[in-house]
């Protein structure tokens, strides 16, 4: 390993267990603590992801890295501290937030996200890329999930730090986050490499609803088989535990998830009215170009005649159309 690797390295790991501390043993992290506590998350958690909190300071990180050895332009270009242009000294980037750590792989702290405790924006303020961290090929959570997620040959894929966390204490182990909504095609590389079948779980907002639909088409294309877990509109995993509990989540959000299918007819659905006949025709041609591009004949089948029943059309006619997408007459 390059020194200046390990130097970023180290100083993650350093800070890592600074935040940690200052989040719980110190007067000065005693709102943050109980800000996370009141968010419903729980010790335990709080220890098993190493959450911390860094200070209200300009210069806390900088000095301790500094005093600690760290050649101050490799922090920098590490993320963890800024240049200043006018006089050339470093200040902190993370300032009174609650800092997760971010883990590579292996489990190796190689970036930070922290979220502010009021409404100061970003939200979550991350690391940038640097020589150690690529958000795009970075799943949060995967170094600890990996063990559940082989073992159960699924995994669930989570927006968020919040989620993944709300849903590891309810039992969900095996869930990653892309934190954010972008999955690239790393991140469908690294899931393809260890399972078959990805439950995705995203926010139940618009943002959310739409990267569900790119991400379950993205892994559905890549040979994934995908499910969809739904929830009540305007909820996320996290809001939704916190407000229903452990079970009915694993129950009625995870273990009720919905087939590729079934979530793309629902998809279709939204902001129409199969009451209006435009709408009601838009909705049906939109779900049979769907079922043209299915590969077995069974599947085409089953979906074919659901959509007849459901709109008391002739099944001939639906194959017929279902032919015409597949090879459209010249
Ligand atoms: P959300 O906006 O859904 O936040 O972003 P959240 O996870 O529900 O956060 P809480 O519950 O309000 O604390 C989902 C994820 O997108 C990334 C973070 O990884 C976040 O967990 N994100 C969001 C950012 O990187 N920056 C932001 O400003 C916001
Ligand atoms: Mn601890
Ligand atoms: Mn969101
Ligand atoms: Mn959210
Ligand atoms: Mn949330």
């Amino acid at each position: 390993v390059p020194e200046n690797i390990r130097s970023m390295l180290d100083a993650h790991e350093l800070l890592k267990k600074f935040y940690h501390h200052l989040l719980v043993n110190t007067a000065e992290g005693q709102h943050a603590l109980e800000y996370l506590l009141n968010r419903g998350f729980s010790k335990e958690s709080i220890e098993k992801f190493q959450i911390g909190y860094s200070l209200p300071s300009w210069d806390f990180a900088a000095n301790l890295l500094k005093k600690r050895g760290f050649e101050q332009d490799v922090m920098e270009k590490s993320g963890l501290v800024i240049k200043k242009e006018r006089d050339g000294t470093y200040f902190d980037r993370f300032r009174d937030r609650i800092m997760f750590p971010i883990f590579d792989h292996q489990g190796s702290t190689i970036a930070f996200s922290g979220r502010s405790l009021g409404a100061d924006e970003p939200k979550y303020l991350n690391s940038p890329e640097t020589a150690i961290f690529n958000k795009s090929k970075i799943l949060y959570n995967f170094s600890r999930a990996r063990p559940s997620i082989r073992k159960q040959q699924q995994a669930v894929l989570f927006e968020g730090f919040a989620d993944v966390i709300a849903a590891d204490r309810s039992g969900v182990e095996n869930g990653v986050a892309t934190m954010g909504t972008s999955l690239t095609d790393e991140h469908i590389s690294i899931l393809k490499r260890n399972v078959e079948s990805v439950i995705i779980c995203y926010d139940s907002d618009n943002a959310g609803i739409e990267a569900a639909y790119r991400a379950a088409t993205a892994l559905g294309e890549a040979g994934c088989t995908v499910k969809v877990a739904v929830m009540p509109e305007g909820l996320d995993p996290d809001d939704y535990i916190r407000r229903h509990g452990d079970d009915k989540f694993k129950k009625d959000v995870i273990g009720s998830s919905l087939t590729l299918m079934s979530f793309k007819m629902l998809y279709f659905r939204r902001g129409k009215n199969l009451q209006n006949e435009g709408d009601r025709l838009q909705y049906i041609e939109e779900v049979l170009a769907e079922i043209a591009r299915l590969e077995k004949a069974v599947e085409k089948d089953l979906y074919l005649r659901q959509l007849a029943g459901e709109f008391s059309l002739s099944l001939d006619a639906l194959s017929q159309q279902v032919k015409e997408v597949q090879s459209p007459p010249s």
